[in-house]
C-alpha cells in the first residue's frame, strides 16, 4: 500500500496505472477510519482496479471551529486498518497541497443546501463540493464511493459532480452499524459512556417511525422528536420526512408511490450525529 502525501506523486502513480488502461476508485475520508469506511473501500475494490483512500480532513467543510479542533486524527491507524482491505494507495495530503490557494467557488445546489445539513451548517456543503471536486480532479478516478448514512452530501456530490461534467460515476453504498444500531461515526468515539449508551434510541425510533402507518406526516415528527428529547442524553436538532428523490420535506408521507427518507441530527453533548431511514413504501399491498 502506497501512501502519498502530494498531488505531484500521486498523479505520477496513477498515470502509470492508467496507461495500462487499470480503472481507478476513490473513497473520500476524513480519516478516523471505521468499518463503515472499510465497507466503502472493499466496494470499491471489487469494481476497480486500483483502488485509492483519501485521508483529508478538510478544514473548509466545518462551520464550527470546535467540532474541527476536536475532529480525531490518526493516520497510523487508518493505515493498519486499511492493510488487507485492498486499497493501493492512502493520499493523505496536507492543507496546503489540496489549497495551493483558496478555493472561493460557489455552487448552485439549489434546494438542496437549504434544507437539513444545510440549513443547520451553513457552507458546509460548499466545503465538501469543493474539497471532493479538488480530489477528483487530482485522482481522476472512474468512480468514486459514498456512503448513505450521509444522504444528502450523497445528492450535494451527484449535483457538484453534474454541474461540471466530471467523468465521475457516484456509487452509494449502505450505512453500517454497530450491533446495537448506532451508525458508526468517527465521531463516535467523541461520546461519553452514557451518551454512547443512549445513542442506539436513534436509531430505534427511526425504525419505529417507518413502521408506523398510523400517525400522519406532522404527528409523526413531532414523536420522533419527543421520543428522543425525553432522554435526557440526547436532543434533536432536526428531524424531517422528505421524498427520497430531491430530500425536500413532504407534507404527506403516505401518500401513493412516493418513496421517502427520515433524516435526522441529534446532539449527544457537544457531539452531533446524524443518521437516516429509508420507509418501506405505501403502496397498497
Ligand atoms: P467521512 O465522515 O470520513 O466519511 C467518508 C465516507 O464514509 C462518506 O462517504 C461517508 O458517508 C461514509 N461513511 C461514514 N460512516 C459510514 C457508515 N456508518 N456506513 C457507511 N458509510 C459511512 O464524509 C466525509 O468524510 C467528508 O465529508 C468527505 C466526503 C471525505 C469530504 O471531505
Amino acid at each position: 500500500m502506497l501512501l502519498t502525501k502530494t498531488p505531484s506523486e500521486t498523479e505520477d502513480y496513477l498515470s502509470l496505472q492508467r496507461e495500462r488502461s487499470r480503472s481507478v476508485g476513490l473513497v473520500p475520508t476524513m480519516g478516523a477510519l471505521h468499518k463503515g469506511h472499510i465497507s466503502l473501500v472493499k466496494c470499491a475494490a471489487g469494481e476497480n482496479d486500483v483502488t485509492v483512500v483519501s485521508v483529508f480532513v478538510n478544514p473548509d467543510q466545518f462551520n464550527d471551529p470546535a467540532d474541527l479542533a476536536n475532529y480525531p486524527r490518526d493516520l497510523e491507524s487508518d493505515l493498519r486498518l486499511l492493510a488487507g482491505t485492498g486499497c493501493d494507495m492512502v493520499f493523505a495530503p496536507d492543507v496546503e497541497a489540496v489549497y495551493p490557494e483558496p478555493d472561493t467557488r460557489v455552487f448552485d445546489f439549489g434546494n438542496l443546501d437549504r434544507v437539513m445539513e444545510g440549513k443547520y451548517r451553513p457552507g458546509h456543503f460548499t466545503g465538501v463540493a469543493r474539497v471532493v471536486s479538488r480530489l477528483f480532479g487530482i485522482i481522476k478516478p472512474d468512480r468514486a464511493y459514498f456512503g448513505e448514512k450521509d444522504i444528502q452530501q450523497l445528492a450535494v456530490i451527484r449535483k457538484m459532480t453534474g454541474l461540471l461534467s466530471l467523468p465521475v460515476e457516484i456509487r452509494a453504498c449502505p450505512t453500517l452499524r454497530e450491533e446495537d444500531g448506532l451508525a458508526m461515526s468517527s465521531r463516535n468515539r467523541l461520546l461519553t459512556r452514557e451518551q454512547r449508551e443512549n445513542a442506539p434510541l436513534i436509531w430505534e425510533t427511526l425504525k419505529a417511525a417507518a413502521r408506523n402507518r398510523e400517525m400522519d406526516t406532522g404527528r409523526l415528527r413531532q414523536w420522533v422528536k419527543e421520543t428522543i428529547d425525553a432522554n435526557p442524553w440526547l436532543k434533536v436538532e432536526y428531524f424531517e420526512i422528505v421524498d427520497s428523490s430531491n430530500l425536500q420535506p413532504v407534507t404527506d408521507h403516505r401518500r401513493e408511490g412516493l418513496r421517502v427518507t427520515g433524516c435526522i441530527a441529534v446532539r449527544a453533548g457537544r457531539v452531533r450525529l446524524i443518521d437516516n431511514i429509508f420507509f418501506p413504501n405505501f403502496d397498497p399491498l
